[in-house]
């Protein structure tokens, strides 16, 4: 009695399920899983002949743009301008040829709400063939992998990214999340792995190598949250850099926490050219592990350099609690390096336990918690 009345429940769900789930192979629309035929076209037919008119709730993974399980080389970019509600399935491996003349961001979500991005699949982007003996200049226009712009209430999580010629994911919008995924990449640099900007967007559970930014938050920001981070051979986790002479520059109520970070070239770090004007504020990092982190705890408005220090970026209100572990052993701890003309404000440090450290170095900031920094 029981037992048939489960099975019915069950049989109604699927019925539920079934009735509006429909999944849009990309075998059916010119692509080969031969690692040789362009997946680019098979991927934006698919996408127009059959997930944009059968899209009609607003579930993302009722209507799937599929790619199945095989090897798939995707030579040209593709663009999905503008529809909503559909899902990404990536189950099989998809590979990038050495091109030169391969440009942009193979993957672009633009003017886009509610789109899932998921695996179990993966993509190589075999970024050693565009960056020889890690040379970052030979092909300067490289390909990025994966673009979120003007997007919302997106979701990417459970694809694995390998080696990217250039960063691996942006994301633009708000109300975004990055997840429950794993960025590798060679240890050669621009090639951050999550670059996040907009409002109440959220990267967890993630586990980036890379050489380069490991989950950093970009401006315009209100509101971000990062929580359960590894990092391995990163530079860390950042905010910034904000470009030389950025002006509006507005980066607020930031929080991290439980963040692995080991190998470093910086551990936190929030950067800027001395010139920006605009706000960082309200900054919390809190539950950080720490392995050989150069510059654990870095804040600079001359990391590129610079000595004109008038700028006006008002970094106020950032707190670093509970981090332990080790930096190197010619680097400052803390390196709090500030213009004179806007002091770093309300910078705080509680429970800060790292060794293998020199002395730290504070200019033009006030706060509390280390020596030798003055009360504000
Ligand atoms: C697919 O082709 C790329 C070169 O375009 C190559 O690097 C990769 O190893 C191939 N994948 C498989 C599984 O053969
Ligand atoms: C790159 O583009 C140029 C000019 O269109 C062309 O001559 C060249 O063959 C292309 N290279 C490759 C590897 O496709
Ligand atoms: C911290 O993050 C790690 C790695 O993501 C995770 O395994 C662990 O459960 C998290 N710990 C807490 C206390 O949330
Ligand atoms: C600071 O940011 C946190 C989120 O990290 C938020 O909960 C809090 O309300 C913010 N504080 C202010 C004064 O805005």
């Amino acid at each position: 009695m029981l037992s048939s009345a489960f099975a019915l429940l069950l049989l109604g769900l699927q019925v539920r399920i079934a009735s509006a789930f429909i999944e849009c192979s990309v075998l059916d629309y010119g692509a080969v899983a031969d690692n040789t035929t362009d997946l680019g076209p098979a991927l934006s037919r698919a996408w127009t002949e059959c997930v944009i008119p059968q899209v009609t709730t607003t579930v993302a993974d009722n209507v799937l743009l599929y790619v199945p399980a095989g090897n798939y080389l995707l030579a040209s970019t593709v663009t999905f301008d503008g529809a909503a509600n559909w899902n990404l399935h990536i189950a099989g491996d998809i590979f990038l040829p050495f091109d030169p003349n391969l440009t942009g961001t193979m993957l672009t979500f633009e003017n886009c709400e509610n789109i899932l991005l998921d695996g179990p699949g993966a993509i190589f982007g075999n970024g050693y063939w565009y960056r020889p003996d890690g040379d970052l200049t030979m092909f300067p226009n490289r390909p990025r992998l994966i673009r979120f712009q003007d997007c919302n209430n997106c979701e990417i999580t459970q694809v694995e990214l390998f080696n990217a010629p250039m960063f691996h994911v942006t994301m633009i919008g708000n109300s975004n999340i990055a997840h429950d995924m794993a960025i590798r990449a060679d240890h050669i640099g621009e090639t951050d792995g999550f670059d996040m900007s907009g409002n109440n967007n959220q990267v967890f559970s993630v586990s980036v190598e890379n050489g380069d930014e490991c989950v950093t938050v970009k401006t315009p920001t209100n509101g971000f949250v990062a929580t359960d981070i590894t990092c391995i051979f990163t530079a860390g986790c950042n905010i910034g850099s904000f470009g030389s002479a950025a002006v509006g520059v507005d980066v607020q109520n930031v929080f991290y926490s439980n963040v692995t970070i080991s190998n470093s070239d910086a551990g936190i770090m929030i950067k800027s050219f001395p010139n920006c004007q605009g706000v960082v504020t309200n900054i919390t990092y809190t539950g950080f592990t720490m392995d050989a982190a150069a510059y654990p705890l870095y804040i600079s408005v001359f990391w590129e350099g610079g000595t004109d220090d008038t700028g006006s970026l008002e970094i106020s209100d950032v707190t670093f609690e509970n981090v332990a572990g080790t930096g190197t052993p010619t680097r400052p701890a803390v390196l709090l390096d500030c213009n004179k003309a806007t002091p770093c404000k309300n910078i705080n440090f509680n429970n800060i336990d790292l060794t293998d450290t020199i002395a730290d170095q504070i200019t033009n900031a006030c706060g509390s918690g280390v020596a030798g920094l003055d009360a504000c």
